[in-house]
């Protein structure tokens, strides 16, 4: 089939065309070209969403199936429906989008939260979960207006694999190589979620091949979290490693901030966010989701780790912070 990315050069869109090619499709990426390079064997056509039509480089091609990775954008998810000719439409939406952060085991018919139909790009950085969330949901009702039955709505939660620049995987893979005193929050209720960014692509695709429509989750099974330190901890395989469990309490005194970023513990949540880290992947597995072992996961982020050049990690703490606290 004639596959078209909106995307293509990022994490999960460049997985998403690189599964697109390894099976067989003609696909064709459109982006600036800054985040990376497109997959071997994919057509880059240079394009920035953010100036007016944008997409006037597609006109006059029609492709089986299009997949979408805007986010905050409801201005581009608009414009590529009015600009692009397609037979089968996947816009890859969020788990932000539910009104409901913390009641576990929820399915895709959830309440969402209001959409938001501000036309211009927002940068996650810039706004709160709910504006994104909302501009992520009137972009869903886009889709569907103009696609109708041939819409699909994916929803992930976090996703892992070879090339997530948020390093949320690489800090526990890496941290717990270095072996040693290893801080984790003291927390046994804490759920936690990822997909591998290669079997989302899987799904993506196969998905368009069979034209699979409605909203799903795309999220694989419900893990405990400090369970699967744990087992990142063994497959990763230092036998020096000892877990030093804080209490919440205690870390945010010290100003550990939760999930990603600087001054970090990746991934660990407060228990009013539980419920977007477990939701049911039911319905995802019965349409065809299959899940990698976790040491797959984990083995690529521990290579990315120890490649890692001058960029800084993206999230964790530092030698002298975690010193600090242990301290
Ligand atoms: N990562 C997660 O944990 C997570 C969680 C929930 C939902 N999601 C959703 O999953 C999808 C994939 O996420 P991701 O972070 O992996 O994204 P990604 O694949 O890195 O996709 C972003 C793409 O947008 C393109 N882009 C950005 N600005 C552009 C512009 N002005 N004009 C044209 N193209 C532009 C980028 O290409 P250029 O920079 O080369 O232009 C890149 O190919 C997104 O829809 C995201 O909302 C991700």
């Amino acid at each position: 089939m004639r596959m078209l990315v909106l995307g293509g050069t990022g994490h999960g869109s460049g997985w998403i065309a690189a599964e697109g090619v390894a099976r067989g499709h003609e696909v064709v990426c459109a982006a600036r070209g800054r985040s990376g390079a497109v997959p071997p064997g994919a057509r880059l056509v240079k394009v920035d969403r953010s100036v007016p039509d944008a997409l006037a480089p597609l006109a006059g091609e029609r492709f089986d199936a299009v997949v979408d990775v805007a986010y905050g954008a409801l201005g581009w998810v608009r414009e590529a429906l009015r600009a692009v000719d397609a037979g089968h439409w996947t816009f890859v939406s969020s788990i932000n989008t539910y009104a409901d952060t913390a009641t576990m085991h929820q399915t895709a018919d959830a309440p969402q939260v209001p959409p938001v139909h501000d036309e211009q790009r927002v940068e996650l950085t810039d706004t709160t979960p709910e504006h994104y969330g909302g501009i992520e949901v009137a972009s869903e009702h886009a889709v569907r207006d103009a696609m109708g039955d041939r819409a699909l709505i994916v929803r992930p939660g976090p996703i892992s694999g070879p090339g997530d620049k948020t390093d949320r995987f690489a800090y526990w893979a890496g941290r717990f190589h270095r072996g040693g005193r290893v801080v984790v929050p003291d927390d046994p209720a804490q759920p936690i979620q990822h997909l591998d960014a290669r079997d989302f692509a899987q799904w993506v695709v196969s998905s368009a091949e069979q034209r699979l429509t409605g909203a799903f989750d795309a999220v694989g099974p419900t893990l405990n979290f400090l369970d699967t330190l744990r087992e990142i901890a063994e497959i990763v395989g230092q036998d020096n490693t000892e877990p030093i469990p804080l209490a919440p309490a205690e870390l945010q005194t010290a100003g550990v901030n939760h999930w990603q970023g600087r001054k970090s513990l990746p991934l660990w949540l407060p228990e009013s966010f539980y419920g977007l880290v477990s939701h049911d992947w039911s319905a995802t597995r019965d349409a065809g989701l299959t899940i990698r072992p976790l040491a797959e996961t984990v083995h690529s982020a521990l290579a990315e780790e120890l490649r890692r050049d001058e960029r800084p990690r993206a999230a964790g703490l530092t030698d002298a912070e975690e010193a600090e606290l242990l301290g």
